[in-house]
């Protein structure tokens, strides 16, 4: 599972589980055969790429520690790993994002409240609501409504180039009649397989010895990403258009009429009573509710219920996130469960110290992925849902990700099966541990446990934060029980000489540690800051302070108010830096860090925005067209900042009716001044 995902996300925990490193480079070599196979010859992968990228990376990494283990390692096989094939790369002119989902129907209605907040409206909303297909995301583009290109979604940004696949699916216009746009046009959609095509496939390839598909999205999935297209042809894929990466190419006011313009031009569009619009969310969620019964009778997969606004003029007022549109969202179905043994219940610590009780399993496939571990997230967790070692439990991967236990089947537990007992004690270092009134969590309090202090250095070479490769756990491992590293910063002075020597260390992985740690001295702030472990400071938060403290310095000298007065900053998040600084165990460590010449972190942005990159407003008064929060996004989707006061340091005010004192100070220090019109035509 990724280490820290989000802010919240603040806990590691380290895998403590006495496993010597030939057993585990022996099993992650046949895990990684296994799965390789299932890639490659099979089109049948059991799990996403970048958890297969997770195995390889920790058998390099045990191979660069142990060199002995490599001999003979599908690590030195020149079999390309997954996503690093030979079908071109495209980049997308518009980026292909995701959607927000909705688990519940709560989350939808939040859904509606979020819309109303931003646009600061009360008036009934209409949506149209579609089916969310199981299949693959693909952008087809046209010019001179001819088909010229289609591709993969890939990350959202660039894709794999999968036209000669694509011709082979009858369903895809390969012209566009007249009518339609003779401009470049692009629509997307999703590439799926029906149910009777994925049981004959699956059938076919029962007969003939080979393995099967766990579910149509696999199926598709593999079967598009052919590099022979006469593979994708045998395998009937069919299509439906979902959008244009411009909408406004449709010519169409609402999102049904843009779906009515895409059926005209010929594309196949869902038909069913679940691709309609609704009047109101109530309509919505009666849709909702009427295809979460009847999904079973619906020819394709389904996973869920994509609702959107249908007012395409409030799309670009509503714009989106970095990862998804907020004029839309996936309202999910409840998945179908799996069930499985527990095998046994471990308390792991984190790098905060949070003890965390994880539970592992026979293996089972949960919506296509096998899952043999899932974390119980704290003490009153694993109490509430009571789960034993034997009991029988029902997964889920919530939001079709993180695997869970949803609950014990009690029929079947076994008789006299005792209730776990959850430690009071830390199982590393035996202090006893600490918790805090009004929190779940149960915490080691102490910050030398060697299982946070590993935690710790593990966090700090983690690809979100210094990106220091070749250091995963059992470099880790070595490196403090070595001695050679006694905290994150000795890593910057460690020697290639001493690092040779050690036993199990060849003369080419310490020279590759000692070029990635090189490396790293120029990261930028954002990922030192992220990489202290500071509570409650993930990446985002740590992006936030690095635009606005120049180093790690002026970051450990800031006060709170100067925290609080920061966007998005917490008074939480705010105490936790505080406390991070003023802590005496911290100290060495940071002065180490802050030593001229050691490190040297780069002010470069982490990622590039929009035309307003870096820019700094202010906003007082109030706006006819839009609500603050609307203001603020899209600001920050621009790459703007919105500051809370007036400062020489600010680039623009943004005065709407009935400023106040913010704009006289403006006019004091004689800083840009954009009325409501002037502002809205930056934003355009
Ligand atoms: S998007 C543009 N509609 O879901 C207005 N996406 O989680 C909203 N997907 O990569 C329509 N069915 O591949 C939309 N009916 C549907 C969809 C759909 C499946 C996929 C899409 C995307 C993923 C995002």
């Amino acid at each position: 599972m990724d280490r820290m995902t989000s802010d919240h996300d603040d806990e590691t925990p380290s895998t403590a589980r006495p496993v010597s490193p030939a057993d585990r480079a022996l099993f992650l070599r046949s895990e990684i055969r296994r799965h390789g196979l299932l890639y490659f010859q099979d089109d049948a992968p059991e799990i996403p790429d970048d958890a297969f990228d997770r195995l390889v990376r920790e058998l390099e990494g045990l191979e660069a520690a142990f060199p002995e283990l490599a001999a003979g390692s599908p690590t030195l096989e020149v079999a390309p790993p997954p996503g690093g094939r030979s079908l071109g790369e495209i980049i997308h002119q518009t980026p292909m994002l995701s959607l927000d989902k909705a688990l519940s129907v709560q989350e939808i209605l939040d859904f509606e409240d979020r819309l109303r907040r931003f646009l600061g409206s009360t008036s009934t909303l209409s949506f149209h609501t579609m089916p969310k297909f199981d299949g693959l995301a693909v952008e087809l583009s046209y010019e001179d409504r001819a088909l010229v290109l289609a591709s993969t979604r890939g990350d959202g940004r660039r894709g794999e180039d999968i036209t000669a696949n694509v011709r082979t699916i009858g369903d895809i216009p390969k012209r566009l009649p007249q009518g339609a746009p003779a401009s470049p046009l692009q629509v997307r959609g999703e590439v799926y397989m029906d149910k009777e095509e994925f049981s004959r496939l699956n059938e076919e390839r029962e007969a003939a010895g080979q393995s099967i598909f766990a579910n149509p999205r696999n199926a598709a999935a593999g079967s598009l990403r052919q590099l022979d297209a006469s593979i994708t042809h045998r395998r009937k894929l069919k299509f439906f258009a979902y959008g244009l990466s411009r909408p406004e190419d449709s010519g169409a006011a609402t999102y049904g009429g843009l779906m009515e313009a895409l059926g005209r031009w010929g594309f196949p569009v869902e038909g069913s009573g679940a691709s309609r619009s609704a009047k109101n969310l109530q309509e919505a969620l009666a849709i909702f509710r009427d295809i979460e019964g009847g999904r079973d009778g619906l020819p394709f997969e389904v996973d869920g219920l994509v609702i959107t606004v249908d007012d395409l003029s409030l799309w670009p007022r509503l714009g989106a996130t970095s990862r998804a549109p907020r004029y839309a969202v996936a309202a999910k179905f409840k998945p179908r469960a799996a069930k499985t043994k527990v095998l046994a219940i471990e308390i792991q610590v984190g790098r905060t110290g949070a003890l965390t009780p994880v539970a592992f399993m026979e293996p089972v496939l949960v919506s296509g992925v096998r899952v043999a571990q899932a974390t119980l997230h704290n003490e009153d967790e694993l109490k509430r849902k009571d789960v034993r070692v034997g009991d029988l439990v029902r997964l889920q991967r919530a939001g079709d990700v993180i695997p869970e236990i949803v609950e014990v089947d009690l029929e079947k537990r076994p008789p006299g099966l005792p209730p776990f007992v959850f430690p009071k004690a830390c199982p590393v270092c035996g202090t006893a541990s600490v918790r805090k009134e009004g929190e779940a969590v149960a915490r080691c309090p102490n910050r030398s446990c060697p299982a946070q202090i590993e935690a710790r250095l593990i966090h700090f070479a983690h690809k979100n934060a210094l990106d220091i490769e070749g250091l995963g756990q059992k470099v880790a491992e070595m490196l403090l029980s070595s001695g050679l590293v006694r905290q994150p910063s000795d890593l910057f002075r460690l020697s290639l000489d001493r690092l040779r020597v050690m036993p199990r260390f060849g003369e080419k992985s310490a020279a590759n540690l000692i070029a990635s740690i090189d490396k790293a001295r120029r990261q930028s702030l954002w990922r030192f800051i992220n990489a202290l472990s500071i509570r409650h400071v993930g990446e985002r938060s740590s992006q936030i302070l690095a635009g606005h403290f120049a180093s790690l310095k002026a970051l450990s000298e800031a006060t709170m108010d100067q925290l609080q007065a920061l966007n998005d900053i917490g008074p939480e998040v705010a105490k936790s830096v505080l406390d991070y600084f003023q802590s005496p165990l911290n100290h060495s460590f940071l002065a180490d860090l802050m030593d001229p010449g050691l490190v040297e972190p780069s002010l470069e942005a982490p990622a590039s925005g929009g035309g307003l990159q870096g820019r700094r407003f202010v906003l007082t008064g109030t706006l006819s067209s839009m609500t603050r929060a609307e203001a603020k996004a899209r600001i920050a989707a621009k790459g703007g900042r919105v500051m809370s006061s007036v400062s020489k340091e600010t680039d623009f005010v943004v005065a709407g009716e009935a400023s106040g004192s913010k704009l006289a100070n403006a006019r004091k220090l004689g800083l840009a001044v954009l009325n409501e019109d002037d502002f809205v035509k930056m934003l355009e």
